[in-house]
């Protein structure tokens, strides 16, 4: 069977959980008309005015994802200091503008920032959301790196958390992180009638008891979620990825299930994998090509709308396609790129190896119609399971079967049987 690259502007993934939509284009130009007025959160972790290029490192095959070499470093994004703080403040406002247009009357903003951008942001926030619904500047605090000489070392990010109006919904107890054993002990420890262990203090006439098996409740310093250390599991290779920890916490604290949780910089997609596991609904846009491939890899269980045109890859393809009772049943044998496809890459490793079906991160089989490609089922390369399924099954139903293909150079692109 010969195949042939088709156009494809949408993809849907029917995955079991919650999911929601994943928008490839940069944030000032996504059409996002249908969500004003309801959305319950949004998160926004951009540049941080750096001045530095971010990447993202592709492990390559089965080889690369078992081994850990084979790793092509990527250029992601871009922090270029370029226009000054004038051009790096006017993109943070229109950030700004559209998340308060989304959000509904009782959500909540959370701005993510370091000590660079987080004075000018405060003010812009408080022109877009009104001091008054100013709510925390959360210091984010972690121990990663070195330790500077010159000054104290700069180990805390800023999340200023604003309302967008009075009706905010916001619920502490969902964010209860257990009491610590060690905490100082001003406190008398003793139990109570029922022989439940508890601490209690004396304050104005008054008698204090705090158990010690009920939650505390996190205040404005964030110390206990640590930094992605370098082999983290959670790392997915996208530079400046938060971890999953910080996201749970902000989206659980103010929101209940079904809501939509937004992040117009989601990058790997942290925050929409935190919005499907509290069971809420996701928005994510992001302009780069590999943040997108990331976090759809991430949320494959879900049912996922990402919007993107594919373009055309230089690469071939060969597939067989199998009718089973009820399914058919699709092997992939071939997905090869062009000539000399990592030529332009600056950093590849010694001895890059690429075979076989090594060039696929992620394949899905489905349908196309009318540009509109529907997944069924889909596969992807994981520290878990470096080793690609090479066949997939397909629900026989009426449509055109397709082929989707994520490379390692986050390409995205779309195959069907060549009409005779
Ligand atoms: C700090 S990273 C976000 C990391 C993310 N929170 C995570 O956990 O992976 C910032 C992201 O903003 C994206 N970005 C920068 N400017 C953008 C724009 N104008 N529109 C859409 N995305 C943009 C970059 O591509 C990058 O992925």
């Amino acid at each position: 069977m010969i195949w042939q690259q088709a156009e494809c502007y949408k993809e849907i993934i029917c995955g079991d959980r919650t999911g929601g939509v994943l928008i490839h284009s940069d944030l000032r130009r996504a059409d996002l008309d249908e969500f004003k007025g309801k959305v319950q959160c949004v998160y926004l972790d951009p540049p941080f005015f750096t001045g530095d290029e971010f990447t993202f490192r592709m492990r390559i095959g089965e080889k690369g994802w078992a081994e850990g070499n084979q790793v092509l470093e990527l250029p992601a994004y871009s922090d270029s200091r370029v226009g000054g703080k004038e051009a790096y403040l006017r993109l943070l406002r229109e950030a700004l503008a559209i998340a308060h247009e989304l959000l509904s009357e009782t959500g909540a903003l959370f701005l993510h920032l370091d000590s660079r951008m987080n004075a000018y942001a405060r003010l812009e926030c408080d022109k877009i959301f009104g001091e008054n619904n100013f709510i925390n500047e959360i210091i984010w605090a972690y121990q990663s790196g070195g330790r500077a000489k010159k000054h104290f070392s700069r180990k805390h990010d800023v999340i200023l958390f604003y309302a967008k109006s009075r009706a905010l919904y916001f619920d502490i107890t969902r964010v209860g992180v257990p009491r610590k054993d060690n905490r100082s002990n001003h406190m008398r420890r003793t139990v109570d009638e029922n022989g439940r262990p508890c601490r209690t203090i004396k304050a104005g006439g008054k008698v204090y008891t705090y158990y010690d098996d009920e939650p505390v409740f996190p205040d404005d310093v964030w110390a206990d979620v640590s930094h992605l250390q370098q082999k983290d599991p959670q790392r997915t290779g996208y530079d400046t990825q938060k971890p999953q920890a910080l996201l749970n916490r902000i989206v659980r604290c103010c929101t209940r299930r079904g809501d939509i949780v937004c992040d117009l910089f989601c990058g790997s997609g942290t925050t929409l994998v935190a919005a499907a596991e509290n069971e809420c609904r996701y928005l994510g846009v992001d302009q780069c090509s590999h943040a997108v491939s990331v976090t759809r890899k991430r949320l494959l269980d879900t049912e996922l709308e990402l919007r993107t045109k594919t373009e055309r890859v230089e690469a071939v393809l060969d597939a067989d396609v199998l009718p089973g009772i009820g399914y058919y049943e699709i092997t992939l044998n071939t997905y090869a790129l062009g000539s000399a496809p990592f030529e332009n890459i600056k950093t590849q490793p010694k001895g890059l190896h690429v075979v076989g079906l090594d060039a696929v991160d992620q394949w899905s089989v489905g349908f196309l119609r009318d540009g509109v490609f529907k997944a069924y089922t889909s596969a992807a390369r994981r520290k878990q399971t470096p080793k690609l399924p090479t066949t997939l099954e397909l629900p026989l139903l009426r449509g055109t079967v397709a082929i989707m293909v994520v490379d390692v150079l986050g390409n995205r692109s779309v195959w069907v049987p060549q009409q005779a």
